[in-house]
């Protein structure tokens, strides 16, 4: 599927007007309760400036008004997904740009916190995803990532792939009426680290104290790290 995928951006503008629908819909209404959770880590070191890269339509960032930050950036490369975000009344105050997270346009060292929830996953080049982020954190700054990932149950992994595989891209197709963009999830999925391996890959970036927790059952993992 590598060769023939549609730039990221292409296939998220094409399906950003239904990205919120489904997004609710496939995850039965969970991804919220994760966003959220996120959130409550972010605000833990009290930060004033949060950048959330991969923001889409804008739910991650708009969670994160929870922490108490005075300036919330968001940025993602689909300028579809940004204005479905723009439009939200319940995102007044957060600032959108659109950039791509491999190059971000921040000074070093401006945020505290830098938050990605299920954007990792599409990068297409993840070490120099993670390497903008930790140069654009002050030293000391969090890094959170949310991602979705692998229940460590058997039983949950059979269940929760065949939900992806056969549920999530007819549903998807059905109602984004992008077959490619749904086809692509559990794929994008099935290809993501596992924990670890992942963890691994935050510290060969430049971060220490590198901690992973499951969520729902391992179904979605948050890591937290920090810059040396
Ligand atoms: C599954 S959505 C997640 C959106 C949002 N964070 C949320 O919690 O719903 C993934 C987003 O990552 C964005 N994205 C993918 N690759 C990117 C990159 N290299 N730089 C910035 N955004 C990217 C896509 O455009 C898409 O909006």
């Amino acid at each position: 599927m590598g060769n023939d995928m549609p730039r990221v951006a292409e296939m998220f503008d094409s399906i950003s007007a239904r990205y919120d629908l489904l997004n609710h819909l496939l995850s039965l209404g969970v991804d919220r309760c994760w966003r959220r959770r996120m959130a409550r880590c972010a605000g833990r070191s009290r930060p004033q400036r949060i950048l959330d890269v991969a923001t889409g339509t804008g739910d991650s960032a708009i969670a994160l008004k929870k922490s108490g930050a005075t300036r919330i950036v968001g940025v993602d490369i689909s300028a579809q997904m940004l204005k479905q975000a723009k439009a939200k009344p319940s995102a007044a105050g957060i600032e959108f740009i659109q950039a791509n997270g491999e190059q971000l346009p921040f000074a070093d060292g401006c945020f505290d916190v830098v938050t990605i929830a299920f954007g990792i996953r599409n990068f297409e080049r993840r070490q120099q995803g993670l390497r903008e982020m930790r140069r654009t954190l002050r030293p000391g700054g969090m890094l959170i990532v949310l991602e979705l990932s692998m229940p460590a149950n058997r039983i949950a992994r059979g269940v929760y792939k065949l939900y992806f595989l056969k549920i999530v891209p007819l549903l998807g197709k059905l109602i984004s009426r992008s077959s490619y963009a749904y086809r692509y999830l559990p794929y994008s999925v099935d290809e993501f680290p596992p924990r670890k391996a992942f963890a691994s890959e935050i510290t060969e970036a430049g971060f220490e104290k590198v901690n992973a927790t499951a969520l729902s059952g391992g179904m979605a993992t948050i890591y937290e790290a920090r810059k040396k």
